[in-house]
């Protein structure tokens, strides 16, 4: 019985110590500009290294009617070990933030304007959706498929958390559109014809 206990109770450490960032081994470390691996000396470090001001706009609508500014160490050095980041997103009216997932963290979304249908699927399929308002928030369990639309008659905007200073970000239609998979495939796996295939590639290429 010892044994089993011993073996779960290891099993469930290593899920735990698997599921952040590695631990920091120092108060910080600030990334020295244009070196992605040292840090900047510490006695240099000033109070400006840990505030950013990056957000306090929203960013330019792209095609869904959606923006996002990620708050991560490569435009806030000062959050590098320090196992989180963070994002603006902007939704103008009936703007979509299309299914999506961050294969590393998860994700806590607050409303800070708006009204906004938001959900995530499970590896059931299981969905779980509903619309948050003003001052609500959402958590989006890691690695699972997430989205989000503007319900409201005005543009709303989300803060997210995230419990890893590099979350990743894969777009599904990105992903499975705009990658460069065989086309044949993607026929046989959505039942669709070369010609629409070819529609949805050119929309979500790297390129457009
Ligand atoms: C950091 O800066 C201090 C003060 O200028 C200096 O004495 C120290 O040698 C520096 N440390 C490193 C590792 O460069």
């Amino acid at each position: 019985m010892t044994l089993k206990i011993t073996i779960v109770l290891a099993l469930l450490h290593s899920i735990v110590a698997l599921a952040s960032d590695p631990d920091p081994v120092m108060d910080f470390c600030i990334l020295n500009s244009g070196s992605a691996f040292s840090c900047k000396n510490s006695s240099a470090a000033t109070v400006e290294d840990f505030t950013y001001s990056g957000i306090k706009l929203p960013g330019n609508f792209k095609q869904t009617g959606f923006s996002s500014k990620a708050v991560n160490p490569s435009v806030f050095p000062g959050l590098n070990t320090l196992g989180m980041s963070f994002v603006r997103a902007d939704f103008d009216t009936g703007g979509v933030n299309v299914p999506h997932f961050h294969p590393r963290a998860t994700e806590i979304a607050f409303v800070l304007e708006g009204k906004v249908y938001s959900g995530f699927v499970d590896t059931n399929n299981k969905i779980f959706a509903k619309v948050i308002e003003k001052g609500e928030v959402m958590v989006f369990p890691r690695g699972l498929v997430h989205f989000q639309m503007n319900v409201g008659d005005k543009p709303a905007t989300i803060l997210g958390s995230f419990d890893s200073q590099n979350p990743g970000l894969m777009r599904l239609p990105n992903t499975i559109y705009g990658s460069g998979i065989k086309e044949e495939l993607l026929e046989k796996a959505f039942g669709l014809s070369s010609k629409e295939i070819s529609k949805l590639r050119k929309r979500f290429s790297p390129a457009s």
